[in-house]
């Protein structure tokens, strides 16, 4: 606590006893809001620049705020600075260093604020700047996935439902759909966005101010686009945490899904994707062992960040409106989740420029389990004029057929097919071959290699 002459904390001078040493150590935030020193001082800056303005405080006393706080600045960057749990926040440490350098003219700081809408002033901004930084992460591993996509157009792979081989589809589509999952992620922190940019100084401890206050001002000067609207909502509201540890959680999942995926396909059993060394670890018994350790510690971490948006729900179920301590936690959640989802997302972009994939098993497996047997039913329906359920029913009896001689489809002749069906020619056979089925899903977002083609120069362009 800041302790005035009398050496008392700043808000002490009704409080006759010294707080207890052991809520002192963990009641305190200073050494997890400490990380919002910057955003702090700038906005100190622009709300005393705004009382100036407003003829609220003097030109001189401004102007030594402001140097003391340009001071405090470099000291913090420069690691000059001497933290003390007894100060409890950033807040108050950064106001009881004011009056170390300015002296009593110090006090004219906290003029027409509070804490209460002084931290999530400065918690937006901090917030808007990591949406910021995931951004950038998400924006360069969508650029490696297009990398390798563009590589694997025509990689032929099966694809799969319930884990079982579906129909074939290009290597390249799959990586598409994270590439949609990453887009989305962007755009999920870019919505955010309009709440975020909502400022809260100004609302004071939770009723506004009798100050003449300009809060348009600070607002264009913190880069927000407009002033909150209600004071008592503005420092209970904690919706915009929420917004962005759900949007933290949507993008680890993301990252969850694809690293299991790419787990299944290095297994032994799958083989369809190689890792590099780069990338895995051995083990301390099994000499012949290449773990994908870094694929699961990216499914693990998911876990931890789900985690945050479930506390912070659970701290702002059933709180009364308006600031309570409880409160005091979002930070700590919102900085883990944001270190866990940065390194999880350098991570991943690694491993995207770590693994190939290994296109002879690939196409191998494709073939199997029948993958070309909708593309049977389709012809039957285009050719000769059979219902979809007819055709259904025909290429099952093919299947059924195929399974008996323990041949492929591909491997079935023309006199074994017209025992199913008499009216088929030679012509069926094409349907068959795995690069025509890839190739024929024309339909707009289908696996057609031109499509991909496509989808990749577009978003090419757009990032
Ligand atoms: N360290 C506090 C927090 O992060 C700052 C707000 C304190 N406000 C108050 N009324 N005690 O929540």
């Amino acid at each position: 606590m800041i302790k005035n002459k009398n050496n008392r904390a700043i808000w002490n001078t009704r409080i006759t006893k010294s707080t207890s040493n052991l809520f002192q150590k963990v009641g305190g935030s200073l050494y997890v809001d400490k990380k919002l020193y910057k955003e702090d001082i700038a906005g100190s800056i622009v709300h005393v620049e705004m009382l100036f303005k407003q003829k609220i405080i003097s030109f001189k006393i401004k102007n030594k705020i402001i140097y003391g706080l340009n001071k405090i600045e470099k000291e913090i960057s420069k690691n000059k600075f001497q933290f003390n749990k007894n100060f409890e926040d950033i807040h108050m440490s950064i106001e009881k260093r004011l009056v170390d350098l300015i002296g009593s003219d110090a006090g004219y700081i906290h003029t027409a604020r509070s804490r209460n809408d002084q931290v999530i002033t400065d918690f937006k901004i901090w917030i808007k700047k990591s949406s910021n930084e995931i951004n950038d992460n998400l924006h360069k591993i969508i650029k490696s996935s297009l990398k390798i996509a563009e590589k694997n157009i025509k990689t032929i792979m099966p694809g799969f439902t319930h884990l079982k081989n579906a129909q074939p589809v290009s290597f390249a589509h799959y990586l598409m759909s994270y590439v949609e999952m990453f887009m989305r992620d962007k755009r999920r922190f870019n919505n955010n966005l309009v709440n975020l940019n909502e400022n809260p100084l100004g609302v004071s401890a939770l009723t506004g101010t009798s100050f003449n206050i300009d809060r348009n001002y600070t607002t264009k000067k913190l880069g927000f686009k407009n002033p909150t609207n209600n004071s008592i909502d503005t420092v209970s509201d904690r919706d915009f945490v929420l917004d962005y540890l759900y949007s933290c959680s949507v993008c680890s999942m993301h990252i969850s899904r694809i690293s299991e995926e790419l787990i299944i396909w290095n297994s032994d059993a799958f083989n369809l994707i190689k890792l590099s060394d780069k990338i895995v670890t051995g083990s301390s018994i099994m000499p012949q062992k290449k773990n994908p350790d870094s694929l699961e510690y990216l499914r693990g971490k998911t876990g931890s960040i789900y985690g945050s948006l479930f506390s912070m729900l659970t701290i702002l179920k059933g709180l009364p409106i308006s600031y309570f301590k409880d409160l005091q936690d979002d930070k700590e959640l919102v900085f883990k989740s944001t270190e866990t989802l940065i390194n999880c997302l350098k991570l991943l972009n690694e491993v995207l420029n770590n693994i190939s994939p290994n296109k002879k098993r690939m196409l191998e497996l494709a073939n199997m389990g029948y993958t070309t047997a909708t593309d049977l039913a389709d012809y039957l329906v285009k050719n000769h004029s059979m219902s979809f359920r007819e055709a259904y029913q025909k290429t099952a009896a093919i299947v059924n057929l195929a399974e008996k001689k323990k041949k492929k489809l591909n491997e079935l002749t023309i006199d074994e097919l017209k025992k199913v069906e008499t009216k088929l020619t030679n012509e069926v056979l094409r349907v068959f071959d795995l690069k025509n089925s890839v190739n024929s899903k024309k339909s707009y977002g289908g696996t057609a290699f031109e499509n991909i083609k496509k989808m990749i120069i577009k978003y090419k362009k757009q990032i």
